[in-house]
């Protein structure tokens, strides 16, 4: 069975696993500037509605899929007996390549600002659009860090990330912590609370909505199958049910912390929070700049590599999709997938890089119809798959689950390991938010969204 792909080892080991796929960047450097651009408290509270009413039972029921079927996501359903849904798992695919190719990017920004902090470039912070723009430098990093992503995958993931997550996760957490509590130590504590948490309703718009949606299936790993192709290697002891619920309280829990330390220190550095993908990397040298030279490089350094490592644990995630759909469908060596897949991600990715600024082409890529600036390619393809698709996938994946494969092999499934589950409060809200909140929610979101944004039609 399971034995020949590799299992992991235990609950934990999965747990760790799927939470170091949902947490990275998404929390740490995307969650903030999303926040910043949606005007703050507005976008959050969105936000956290749509991971816990949404996206948590949709979570739960990429899990079972994989589990069921013992395949990755674009091959889980044809076990299922429903194998024309396999263009959710091949869109999945899709999503994840294009994904990759920017997020390792930042991932390369990330490396490099290590560096830079290791070395006492306080200075960094405010040369942030040079930096992008060295691409020789920038490139580096980034292929440095796919190389690291494709020697894990091409090693078995089960081995490879259950290590990295277990230990060095809870020293993130730890860090964030720290630099939590020193920023509401500062003077400027109240204004970055103030934006971040008080509630300010007329910031709330369309656009927020749609960004906050993406963001929330983005941070959770959610919509591409991802948690089917680690739900596949998952036991059947183990209760995906509560699995499920710490993977989505940590994933929320270290964004919201990530927030609340971010938003002290943007105010007293003086930068505006809708500093768009630039945020952290402009806040974050100034800070540790205040704490001394040698305490500075140490924390600075310590947070930039740890957040690698955060980030790390989501890359290999994403490759792990291709990857384990040629190897299980085309029968390729699990090495030469790597390499493949690896290539493509890495060429895919160049408009990406050169859209902040080096190409004037791909940083005024394209202006939406209606809208009055023009975007870049990395923003543009964050909205494409990030934004518009992983919702997508939601959509679908509720739509299969309730009317393909049906409420009671789903519920059949989550039962295992956790006998008692159909008679919970969860069962039912599992079932409620699938059938009657995901469908048409997502459903009336991606239609109103793609109108406006991409063909300019108002519809409200
Ligand atoms: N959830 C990851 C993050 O927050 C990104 C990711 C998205 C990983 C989709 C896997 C699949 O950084």
């Amino acid at each position: 069975m399971a034995s020949s792909r590799g299992t992991f080892s235990n609950k934990f080991g999965f747990i760790a696993a799927a939470a170091g796929s949902a947490v990275g960047l998404g929390n740490i450097w995307k969650f903030p500037f999303e926040v910043g651009n949606g005007g703050g408290s507005a976008f959050l509270i969105v936000y956290l509605l749509f991971c816990f009413v949404l996206c948590y039972p949709i979570l739960v029921t990429e899990i079972a899929i994989g589990r069921k079927s013992q395949k990755s996501a674009p091959l889980a359903f044809k076990p299922l007996g429903h194998p024309k849904w396999s263009i959710i798992g091949i869109l999945g695919v899709f999503c994840a390549v294009i994904i990759l190719s920017f997020y390792n990017i930042v991932a390369g920004w990330v490396l490099g600002y290590f560096v830079e902090m290791l070395l006492g470039n306080f200075e960094i912070g405010n040369h942030f659009n040079e930096y992008v723009n060295d691409i020789a430098e920038v490139g580096g990093y980034t292929i440095a860090f796919l190389l690291a992503t494709a020697y894990i995958v091409s090693q078995g993931v089960t081995k490879g990330i259950e290590k990295f997550s277990k230990i060095l996760m809870p020293l993130l957490i730890v860090i964030i912590l720290l630099l939590t509590i020193y920023a509401l130590t500062l003077d400027s504590a109240m204004e970055g609370i103030t934006f971040y948490l008080v509630p300010d309703f007329s910031k709330l718009n369309l656009n927020v909505i749609y960004r906050a949606l993406g963001q929330s299936f983005f941070s959770l790993s959610l919509g591409l199958g991802a948690l089917m192709t680690y739900g596949s290697y998952l036991s059947k002891k183990e209760n995906i049910v509560s699995a499920g619920a710490i993977i989505t309280i940590v994933d929320v829990g270290i964004a919201f912390l990530a927030g609340l330390m971010i938003f002290p220190f943007v105010f007293s550095q003086g930068i505006e929070p809708e500093g768009g993908a630039g945020l952290i990397f402009m806040t974050m040298p100034g800070i540790f700049q205040t704490m001394g030279p040698t305490l500075g490089a140490i924390i600075g350094s310590l947070f930039f590599l740890l957040l690698s490592f955060a980030a790390l644990t989501s890359t290999i995630s994403l490759l792990e999709l291709p990857v384990a759909y040629m190897v299980d469908k085309h029968k390729i060596k699990r090495k030469n997938a790597v390499w493949y897949s690896s290539a493509i991600i890495l060429l895919l990715g160049i408009p990406s890089m050169l859209g902040n600024g080096y190409s004037e082409f791909f940083t005024n890529f394209i202006t939406y119809v209606g809208a009055e600036k023009p975007v870049n390619f990395m923003d543009f393809v964050t909205d494409i798959a990030s934004n518009t698709l992983l919702p997508f996938g939601g959509l679908m994946v509720s739509i299969f689950a309730i009317y393909a494969w049906k409420r009671v092999n789903l519920f059949e499934e989550l039962s295992q390991g956790n006998a008692k589950f159909p008679n919970t409060f969860l069962a039912k809200y599992i079932g409620f938010s699938l059938k009657y909140i995901a469908p048409p929610v997502l459903g009336t979101i991606f239609i109103i969204t793609v109108l406006e944004i991409f063909f300019g039609v108002k519809i409200i």
